[in-house]
């Protein structure tokens, strides 16, 4: 495999790299030199953490969300970094505004080649039957409709081996109470990547979705607070504690990557086990067969 050295990569990864120099285990070579990305929802958390994986890795990287200000500043900050990024603000439901965003990025990079629909919400928790006509359109204009709308521009702006990468969540897989909209609309999303995925694969271009566990990010500070809240997801959790953003980065950039050339339509659980798991036998318990 190729490997290209990047002026802008963390110290962190050095380290790593360091460390893995000589042992069987080494860190994939992600490489995105040449290629111009661009992430929704991308000055926090998860999409914070996949534009600045991209941008260290040698992509060129339009981050985008509503607040043009943060934009900026999560672009400066990456250029300071030698990395290569524009802010292109845009809301990821709106139409006009995602047509923007590619038509911006194509034009600061010329050319896209990555297209990560990241922004996502979950702002209400009633059940399903009380949730407003208002609150059940929002979620799915933003978590469903948006990401269309995006593919829309961004499929069509791709040439053979473009990527788009779809975040959806493991709330897709089962019912939850309080997430009713937000687990029917990353549900549709996972559909809606594998129909893409079908429709764009005779272009070379493929479409692949990410499908977080709970994450260490803003979207869970509220439930972050309630007593007991992680102490239980993580006794729930195989590997023992929730994802952090960078986790779920990797597993963007995978697909993202020339490693997924031949990955179309796919949904990579990152959940750390949590979803594999249904409880334990108390201790001590005795199986009846000694
Ligand atoms: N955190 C979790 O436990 C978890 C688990 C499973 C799946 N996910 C999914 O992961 C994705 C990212 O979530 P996160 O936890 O990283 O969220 P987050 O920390 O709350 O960050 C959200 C980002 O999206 C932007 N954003 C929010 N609404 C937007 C909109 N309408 N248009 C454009 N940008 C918008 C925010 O910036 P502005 O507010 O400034 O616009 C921010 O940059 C979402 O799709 C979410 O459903 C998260």
């Amino acid at each position: 495999m190729r490997r290209k050295r990047n002026d802008c990569r963390s110290p962190a990864t050095t380290d790593l790299q360091a460390a893995c120099a000589n042992g069987p285990v080494g860190e994939m070579d992600l490489d995105f030199s040449g290629k111009a990305a661009l992430v929704t929802g991308s000055t926090r958390g998860i999409g914070l953490a996949c534009a600045q994986l991209l941008a260290r890795r040698g992509a060129r990287v339009a981050i985008s969300s509503r607040k043009a200000d943060v934009c900026e500043q999560v672009a400066a900050n990456l250029r300071s970094e030698g990395c290569d990024a524009v802010a292109i603000p845009a809301h990821a439901a709106r139409d006009d505004d995602l047509a923007r965003l590619v038509s911006g990025t194509v034009e600061a990079f010329g050319t896209l080649d990555i297209a990560v629909a990241c922004a996502g919400i979950n702002p209400s928790f009633d059940p399903l039957t009380d949730l407003s006509e208002a609150s059940w359109a929002k979620v799915l204009d933003t978590n469903l409709s948006g990401p269309l709308r995006l593919a829309r521009h961004a499929l069509p702006a791709m040439g053979p081996g473009g990527a788009m990468v779809a975040v959806s969540s493991v709330n897709a897989g089962f019912a939850m109470p309080g997430s009713g909209a937000y687990g029917i609309s990353k549900a549709a999303l996972e559909q809606m990547v594998r129909q893409l995925a079908v429709e764009w694969g005779p272009h070379g271009i493929r479409v692949n979705a990410v499908s977080p566990g709970t994450t260490d990010t803003d979207m869970i500070r509220a439930l972050k607070q309630r007593p007991g809240f992680i102490d239980r997801i993580t006794a729930d959790t195989p590997l023992g504690r929730i994802a952090d953003s960078a986790d779920i980065a990797h597993a963007i950039a995978f697909f993202a990557s020339d490693h997924a050339a031949h990955v179309t339509g796919q949904v990579l659980v990152v959940d750390g086990g949590q979803t594999i798991m249904r409880g334990t036998y108390p201790e001590n318990t005795k199986t009846g067969e000694e």
